[in-house]
């Protein structure tokens, strides 16, 4: 399963100093970062786009993963990846062809994922769990940051880790939405290794750094518990 990684959504960064947002996080041991596209079709907002990501990779060598909230979001595909995402993750509520859309992100060279609501149930994404590097599992109803988790989502991401434990797999499975002290805990039992987190990371009273390296830290003993 490998220790916990926890992703910095830049979304509940301050975007008037995005640059530092990044260079903050990169500093502190940050191994990845959390793009939110939002199209305000999908989701009720709007975020940013791909000249955001673009600007993103010109600053930084951490690895991009971009979660597209967005209808269709397979006309975007190439636009992302050429923008410089390493990871794009679809939901499989807007991808009618997910399977042709995984292999386009492949074809392309990068990793693909695919990222299901809470609503949604995970046998939604069972048919592609070989072919996804990346299995998202969201907490929250996706839209806004500083929401609160869904703690009716544990059994399913339990569910998910079973589904690619007895698979052999080494599908990424993650989670997004309300990650924070309290339920890092919670989502590492249940096999959550890819911990998505704005609100937490760029919102603490302790400063950006030093939260990201205190949740690194309950993660990683999460998983040796
Ligand atoms: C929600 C987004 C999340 C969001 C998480 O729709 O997909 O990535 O940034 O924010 P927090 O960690 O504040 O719940
Ligand atoms: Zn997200």
């Amino acid at each position: 399963m490998g220790i916990p990684q926890i992703a910095p959504s830049i979304l509940a960064s301050d975007f008037l100093h995005l640059g530092d947002a990044v260079r903050v996080v990169e500093g502190a041991g940050a191994t990845r970062l959390h793009i939110d596209v939002m199209d305000g079709r999908f989701v009720p907002n709007i975020s940013v786009g791909q000249p955001v990501v673009r600007s993103v990779r010109q600053g930084t060598g951490l690895f991009l993963e971009t979660h597209l909230m967005i209808v269709e979001p397979e006309r975007y595909v190439a636009d992302f990846v050429e923008a410089g995402a390493d990871l794009v993750t679809v939901h499989q509520e807007v991808s009618p062809h997910l399977y042709r859309t995984l292999e386009l992100v492949h074809s392309l060279g990068k990793r693909a994922g695919v990222a299901i609501n809470p609503a949604t149930p995970w046998t939604a994404v069972e048919e592609v769990l070989g072919l996804a590097d990346l299995i998202l599992v969201m907490t929250v109803s996706p839209g806004f940051g500083g929401q609160q988790f869904i703690r009716a989502m544990l059994p399913k991401i339990k569910r998910v880790r079973d589904a690619i434990d007895e698979r052999g797999l080494d599908t990424e499975l993650e989670v997004d939405g309300g990650i924070d002290e309290e339920t890092i805990p919670l989502v590492v039992a249940a096999g959550a290794r890819v911990l998505v987190a704005g609100t937490a990371v760029y919102r603490s009273r302790s400063g950006i750094g030093e939260a990201l390296e205190g949740l690194r830290k309950l993660a990683a003993a999460a998983s040796r518990s």
